[in-house]
């Protein structure tokens, strides 16, 4: 069996991430990590904090810290709220760390033994104000292809083109602001792209067909552009330090290298990380999840701007490397979540943010929302009429208020255990094939890595439990049949628990309220991984008449006009 290999591009560090970056990279990646453990598969789950760069330099300045202790604080706050979000990562890594300067500085050497890494003067915006070069987005100005007079040197966030720092109309210095800028002549590394481009192309051809469409279509796209050879170094304090062996020269000038080639390679960091972090008398191999590693599957989940360099440039790295480093096999990318139709903006607070979001409530009913409404063949919106709806339907009444409605009768009619009597007939029968079809339908969908279609199988697992009780309507036939309204409730009790096991990858807290329900002899941990297979699904009778359990508290609650309106306020819709 395949051992699974899980990463989720690396959030940035500066900063709470919103909605739509949770939906485009991590949650997805922890509901599939979290389906692939359940069935008895081997998985690592990594992921990390992307800590170099401009973004981080300038945020640290913003909160006037040192850069070091900034990284260190985001990255606890950071990890504080995908705890919250129930993420399962094996390790949640930092792109600081020693492991990923050591392999960074590593495939830097490997690239230049295999000589495709060369050094090349270019010219480069200087700030005589600042008295320092301004790469990236330590420079702002126009964008001379869309007019935006807020373009950073390395992008146009309004038109998305990547931009070279000179290309900016009336350029100022994002430090000071000054206009008093020259170009001087630099020195950096390149690495040549150029030259590596057939043989990216070929592993595309060989490997991209196997690609949900948007990520091989975005890969596909960008090759046709042609690999243009590029600068991997920076003119920066903070980053991974060129290696003084190879470049003395670089090294004693202060430069590193560029955020965009250290971070993929922090996927093996972190992994290298976790290594490290073994507890006393575990022993971690790294190195066997990527080197030589064929029997290891690497799916990778990013929003959609991440696809060039994840399907190209960091594999154009590997290759380059002529080492036998693991290179992706899946590719999962997403399309953008919007905020009734505009994007998400921190500096507009316009949007909701991962940390807002759990003040509100527990993560699950997020995870739910999140995953029913992926940004995935299209982008999507969020709403609050939406969000509600679909709390307050899916999760308050389809899911929580059957399970509560068959416990509290339960009880009420037959005591705190698990009804006697009755044998299964053509109704238990109908409902048990349906049940086995719709867990298919579900596991297909997630191992497909499609969430929306994954979400609905799930929420019509849901509803054939709503559709079996208004048939059977346990509440009449206890008149006159109470042993067919004892079959009716235990049919219903051991829904709960199938829901209990199947649901845990979208609602893993929900879920062990659900399973906690009853009082199994097997609830020990091994019992809480199991899956389900379609004859238990099918039979209905993992639990047996005679079970204890309890009501749990109300699984989800409705979120009321009142709420709503108190939402949308604070957190300004459309
Ligand atoms: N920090 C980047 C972003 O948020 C993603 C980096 S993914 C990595 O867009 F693989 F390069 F680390
Ligand atoms: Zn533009």
């Amino acid at each position: 069996m395949a051992r699974h290999l899980i990463t989720s591009a690396l959030p940035y560090i500066n900063g709470i991430k919103h909605l739509g970056n949770m939906v485009g990279s991590m949650l997805p990646a922890d509901v599939y990590s979290r389906y692939l453990r359940r069935r008895g598969h081997e998985v690592l789950y990594i992921c990390a904090t992307d800590e170099h760069g401009t973004p981080a330099e300038l945020a640290a300045k913003a909160a006037g810290l040192p850069v070091e202790e900034y990284c260190a604080r985001q990255h606890l706050a950071q990890k504080a709220v995908y705890d919250g979000f129930a993420l399962s990562f094996d390790h949640f890594g930092r792109s600081s760390s020693r492991q990923n300067r050591e392999i960074t500085q590593e495939f830097a050497r490997e690239l230049h033994a295999n000589g495709f890494v060369e050094e090349r003067s270019v010219r480069q915006v200087y700030s005589n104000t600042d008295g320092r070069f301004l790469p990236d987005r330590y420079i702002e100005g126009t964008c001379p292809y869309c007019g935006y007079d807020k373009a950073r040197g390395d992008q146009c966030e309004n038109c998305t083109r990547l931009l070279d720092p000179t290309d900016l109309i009336d350029a100022r210095s994002a430090v000071s602001g000054s206009r008093d800028l020259e170009v001087r002549e630099t020195t950096h590394l390149f690495l040549l792209q150029s030259r590596l481009e057939g043989e990216v192309a070929a592993w595309i051809d060989a490997c991209g067909g196997e690609w949900p469409t948007l990520a091989s279509s975005i890969a596909r796209k960008w090759l046709t552009e042609g690999l243009a050879d590029r600068a991997i170094t920076r003119d920066l304090d903070w980053g991974v330090p060129v290696p003084g062996d190879v470049w003395p020269e670089l090294a004693a000038a202060g430069k590193v290298f560029y955020v965009w080639f250290d971070a993929p390679i922090e996927y093996l960091g972190a992994t290298r990380e976790w290594a490290d972090a073994a507890p006393a008398g575990e022993s971690r191999d790294w190195k066997s999840w990527w080197y030589e590693a064929d029997d290891v599957r690497h799916t990778e989940f990013m929003a959609k701007d991440n696809v060039p360099f994840h399907t190209v440039m960091f594999p154009a790295t590997i290759i380059g490397t002529r080492a036998p480093w693991k290179k992706v096999d899946q590719v999962k990318a997403f399309n953008w979540l919007t905020y009734y139709g505009g994007k998400f903006s921190t500096s507009r607070r316009h949007g909701i943010f991962t940390d807002a979001a759990l003040e509100l409530l527990p993560a699950d009913y997020w995870r739910y929302f999140l995953i029913a409404n992926a940004p995935e063949s299209d982008d999507s919106s969020f709403s609050w009429e939406l969000f509600a709806s679909v709390v307050n339907k899916d999760l308050a009444d389809t899911l929580g208020n059957f399970v509560n409605r068959v416990l509290s009768f339960g009880l009420k009619r037959f005591g705190d255990r698990v009804p006697v009597g009755g044998r299964p007939g053509e109704a238990e029968h109908a409902l048990g094939e349906e049940v086995a079809g719709l867990l298919a339908e579900y596991e297909g969908h997630l191992e497909a890595l499609r969430l929306r279609r994954a979400a609905q199988a799930l929420r019509a697992l849901w509803s054939a439990g709503n559709s079996y009780l208004e048939a059977k309507a346990p509440w009449v036939e206890v008149r006159t049949d109470e042993a067919a309204a004892a079959l009716t409730l235990r049919t219903a009790m051991n829904l709960i628990h199938l829901y209990g096991v199947v649901s845990a990858p979208l609602i893993p807290a929900t879920a062990d309220a659900m399973r906690a329900v009853f009082s199994l002899p097997a609830h020990g941990p091994a019992a809480e991984l199991a899956w389900v297979t379609g004859e238990q699904a099918a039979a209905l009778d993992l639990v047996p008449a005679g079970t204890a359990f309890v009501v749990p508290p109300v699984l989800f609650a409705k979120i009321d006009d009142e709420r709503l309106d108190a939402w949308r306020e604070r957190f300004g819709a459309g």
